[in-house]
């Protein structure tokens, strides 16, 4: 066995239940006036804002928030928050959600420190002043984005599109499950599934490594029965589940951070773009083929990984298809639209075997073709 690894994740996280009261003084040392960056209701409802508030009113921080940040955030919604940040003379920012607002926070750390970049300009002008400090509170078990340097945004013209770097990272991550516990069905499913993805595509990247594949090994055994479990019953998993599942988000987001993403991710995209399919189901639809193309590419670790998942490929299948319920139809002309563009997808290159745009395409039709 090959036991070389490389790892970078500068991330001081601090896990476990209160963390955040438990490890105030991490914020403390990251200044007095703090931007709260998050969504319209989940932060409220799971009890992290209100936490957070009594921290900061105890330590004399004081903070503004802003709640403006939706799902698959937009660059424009960002730069405000970044203007604003400014404007208020925040020395820090605290993101508080599942992905969206923190990948969000992210990049409202860059531009506030750097005036001279405009909306979508993130992905092209160098960061010339180090962002403002982040500090991220997770709420969803999924993304993983609390301890990546990703963050991923919607762009002006509507396409998503991930900007990466060290720049990206939070300088710390309360690690709380309890803030889990609120999220519906749909939404725990959807980024359960989310984090699956992560842990398989990770596991098949070109850039996986003795460590990542351990992570992502250790991730998938967990997510995957009870996202099992969940299918079946349709109900809500309990606490213990919740806790598993949160730090086996974590755990997949690691190996995610180093191995990056397969073609479920650059093909789930458009599903998210066009017909507002999840981000976790969105991905997950493509899972399987990523996993026969896997299986092409190295039989032992396919098998590996699907021990790990304590099941077999079609057991996988079955529950991916049973919880992907969204009526798409998607023409053949559409398909070939995707297939023009998904040419540069760097994906591709990030998944096992050699499945290309065309194969795609080839998938989509045979998924969703009218
Ligand atoms: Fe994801």
């Amino acid at each position: 066995m090959d036991y070389d690894f490389s790892f970078y994740m500068p991330v001081q996280i601090f896990g476990g239940k209160n963390a955040l009261f438990k490890n105030r003084e991490a914020l403390k040392l990251l200044g007095k006036c703090c931007l709260i960056v998050t969504g319209k209701t989940a932060a409220k409802k799971c009890g992290a804002l209100s936490d957070l508030i009594s921290v900061f009113e105890e330590e004399g921080i004081d903070y503004r928030i802003f709640d403006k940040i939706t799902a698959n955030p937009k660059t424009a919604d960002c730069y405000e928050g970044g203007k604003i940040a400014r404007e208020f003379g925040a020395d820090f920012v605290v993101g508080i959600g599942g992905g969206s607002p923190l990948d969000a926070a992210k990049a409202v750390c860059v531009y506030a420190a750097n005036e001279q970049i405009d909306c979508d300009e993130i992905y092209t002008k160098p960061v010339c002043s180090k962002p403002l400090p982040l500090a991220v509170i997770g709420t969803t078990a999924g993304t993983g984005s609390e301890i990546s340097g990703v963050s991923v945004l919607t762009r002006c013209d509507g396409r998503k599109q991930s900007v990466s770097g060290k720049n990206y990272y939070a300088a710390c991550a309360f690690a709380d499950p309890r803030y889990t516990y609120s999220l519906p069905y749909g939404s725990t499913v959807s980024t359960a599934l989310d984090a699956y993805c992560h842990a398989a595509e990770a596991a098949f990247s070109p850039r996986a490594d003795f460590l990542t594949t351990r992570f992502s090994m250790l991730s998938a055994g967990i997510l995957f029965p009870i996202i099992k479990k969940m299918s079946e019953t349709k109900a809500l998993p309990d606490e213990a589940e919740r806790d598993a599942l949160y730090y086996a988000s974590l755990y997949a987001g690691f190996a995610l951070n180093r191995a990056g993403t397969g073609f479920p991710h650059g093909m789930g995209y458009a599903l998210t773009e066009d017909y507002s399919v999840p981000h976790g189901f969105a991905c997950a639809v493509f899972l399987p083929a990523y996993l026969k193309e896997a299986q092409k590419a190295d039989k032992e670790l396919f098998k590996k990984f699907m021990n790990s998942s304590k099941a077999d490929f079609d057991e996988v299948r079955a529950v991916i298809k049973s919880c992907f319920n969204f009526d798409i139809k998607i023409s053949a002309r559409k398909a070939a639209e995707y297939e023009e563009r998904w040419r540069t997808l760097k994906n591709f290159k990030n998944s096992p075997a050699d499945f290309n745009s065309r194969d795609a395409e080839s998938l989509v039709i045979s998924l969703f073709g009218t």
